[in-house]
């Protein structure tokens, strides 16, 4: 049996639960006895243990969870792996808590997931933004150029980490990801990326390369986002030669992630692991060929489109007249749900099957074919809502807080040229901040904004843009 065969987690669970043991610890549902919830539940509830004699110690690890996570970091090709169990939201926390101490300034992607803002603000950290081009093929924020990176390393060549985010929700990937590293490592900065949405990236063609083999120094991965892995369950990955110390982020990890691991997750990450690193040529033709399946059936649908992005793993499905959240509600009223939708279109993550799985082929094209029927004719279509304002790097004074209290005023945009915006004003589409919490306004933010209201943009974040006014911080009586 070759190593990646192995899931000692699993066994550990399997062989511990067929012990028939008796519960006088934690936790208080003592094996699922206690519980009212229903069989299919309680009976996972028998691995639901906790750290007793022969069951290892997720945070000290020296046994089946430390083999499991070398197993991992061997399947992912990385110097040392560990298990998230609080999702990638802990393993970006931990990523920039490491990296960097108060004040220092940062360059990140300014399409970032929010856990990467909540990192900068725990970390006081001081962002340098770098904009994303917008990606006309899948109408949403795509990556940030390399001379946009190079621009905002010799502007600020003391930046302790540059932060990315690679593939987009939407399935996109960086074209310029290694030609980013070799900028980064030419400055002695390490580059951390977000791939909450690449973990399978791993099996290879036909799909994209993974971040840690283009050169990026740590990685965050969802595993419960595309591998058949538990909500919340995630990986992080520390690239050999890491500029970015293994032992810090493990430090920040104790401290973030729950000191009671749960049992199940860290037993379906090592699944999830087994699961990508046994994917053979077989079962990539049996995902490719239910795919294209897929597409052509999906592709016969009057008034439909498929639009597909680099991650085959992501199909965007358009309706003729109809915006995608529309489209959305109506594959839902037939039973079909999906992952999320914009004013465009609404994204399919398809499962990443095995050969001999069974995906539900039939029953998923006669739904969605009912679904555009039930739409009718439409009026809905809606322009495209490119960004107005160029791709730009600009620094925040400090770490993207929203100050609550005094410390803030409500006032009229058109008069914020110079202040500090105290929110998040966010236009969506196209879904890039304009504004974000201590970044200066200047007048081409203001112009920009303009631009949005005048074609009628919704806006999330913080703002009171229906009577004009933006939240910024207060100055002080001797500014
Ligand atoms: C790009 C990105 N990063 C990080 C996260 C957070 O991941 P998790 O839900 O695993 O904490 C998400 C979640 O949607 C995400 O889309």
């Amino acid at each position: 049996m070759s190593s990646q065969s192995r899931r000692p987690v699993v066994h550990m669970l399997e062989q511990f639960a067929k012990s028939d043991p008796l519960s006088f610890h934690v936790p208080g549902h003592k094996n699922g006895n206690l519980t009212g919830l229903p069989e299919a539940v309680r009976g996972m509830m028998s691995w639901d243990v906790t750290e007793l004699p022969g069951l290892d110690d997720l945070h000290a690890p020296e046994g089946p969870i430390r083999e499991a996570q070398e197993l991992l970091a061997a399947a992912y090709g990385a110097h040392r792996s560990f298990f998230l169990i609080n999702g990638s939201t802990a393993g970006n926390l931990a990523m920039i808590l490491a990296a960097c101490r108060p004040g220092d300034r940062v360059i990140v992607q300014r399409n970032a997931h929010k856990s990467i803002f909540n990192g900068l603000v725990l970390a006081g950290a001081r962002p340098v933004y770098v904009d994303p081009a917008w990606d006309a093929e899948t109408r949403s924020p795509g990556h940030a150029e390399a001379e946009l990176i190079r621009e905002a390393i010799e502007m600020y060549p003391e930046a302790k980490a540059v932060i990315l985010t690679n593939p987009t929700y939407y399935g996109k990937v960086s074209p310029h990801l290694s030609n980013i590293a070799d900028i980064c490592h030419d400055a002695g900065i390490p580059l951390l990326v977000d791939e909450a949405h690449g973990a399978h990236f791993r099996i290879g063609a036909p799909f994209p390369e993974p971040s840690l083999a283009q050169g990026a120094d740590v990685v965050v991965q969802s595993a419960h986002k595309t591998l058949p892995a538990m909500t919340m369950a995630s990986f992080l990955h520390v690239a050999h030669g890491s500029l970015l110390d293994a032992q810090r982020i493990d430090y920040y990890l104790g401290m973030l992630q729950s000191s009671s691991p749960s049992y199940p997750m860290m037993a379906s990450l090592d699944d999830a692991r087994h699961y990508i690193a046994t994917f053979t040529e077989e079962d990539v033709k049996a995902f490719l060929d239910y795919r294209k399946t897929l597409i052509m059936g999906l592709d016969e649908v009057k008034g439909l489109s498929v639009i597909r992005p680099d991650d085959p793993l992501k199909l965007l499905l358009r309706a003729d007249g109809h915006s995608g959240n529309s489209l959305a509600e109506a594959l839902a009223h037939q039973g079909v749900h999906t992952e999320l939708s914009d004013p465009y279109q609404t994204l399919l993550v398809l499962p990443l099957l095995k050969k001999g799985q069974d995906v539900h082929l039939g029953e998923t094209l006669a739904a969605a074919a009912r679904a555009v029927k039930s739409l009718g004719p439409g009026k809905e279509a809606k322009e495209l809502d490119e960004p107005f304002s160029q791709p730009a790097v600009t620094a925040a004074d400090g770490p993207p807080a929203v100050q609550p209290g005094n410390s803030t005023e409500w006032i009229d945009f058109r008069e914020s040229e110079g202040r500090l915006s105290a929110a998040s004003v966010i236009p969506y589409p196209p879904g890039i901040p304009l504004l974000l919490p201590e970044e200066p306004i200047t007048r081409e933010k203001i112009r920009t904004l303009h631009h949005y209201l005048a074609a009628g943009t919704a806006f999330q974040g913080t703002h009171r843009l229906h009577i004009q006014q933006i939240l910024v911080s207060r100055q002080s009586p001797e500014a």
